[in-house]
């Protein structure tokens, strides 16, 4: 019994989890589209940047990316992914706006 309730709570949690993301990947992306970002990114295609979906594959895994791409998308970035740079989009992007928007990016 006490195996199958816990099978049943964690069915649960997993749904409760699982909606919880679809909001906050909701609230990200539309966060992304009103500070400028996703004028030179998509999710899946490479525009002027690199498609969000290869970034996160690019840094999935690796320990320190969130605070690496952090840095990254305050002060710019060039020579990672091509030869266009990306300018700094700090301070005319709030600070917690892009650690929200490289914490969805990181999920793509
Ligand atoms: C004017 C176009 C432009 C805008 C606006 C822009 N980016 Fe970029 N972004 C780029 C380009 C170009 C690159 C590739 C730079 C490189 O090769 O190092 C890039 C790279 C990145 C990377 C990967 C950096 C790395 O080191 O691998 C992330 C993450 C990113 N952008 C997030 C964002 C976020 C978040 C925003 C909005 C706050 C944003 N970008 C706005 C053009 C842009």
């Amino acid at each position: 019994m006490k195996t199958l309730a816990h099978v049943i709570m964690g069915a649960f949690a997993l749904l409760l989890t699982s909606q919880a993301y679809a909001v906050d990947a909701k609230a990200a992306e539309s966060l992304a589209q009103r500070n400028g970002c996703l004028a030179c990114h998509t999710v899946n295609e490479k525009v002027v940047g690199p498609a969000l979906k290869d970034v996160a594959a690019k840094y999935r895994g690796e320990k320190g990316a969130e605070a690496k791409l952090i840095g990254r998308v305050k002060s710019g970035s060039n020579g990672v992914w091509g030869p266009v740079p990306m300018w700094p989009n700090s301070p005319q992007v709030k600070d917690e706006d892009i650690r929200v928007i490289v914490q969805w990016i990181l999920t793509l």
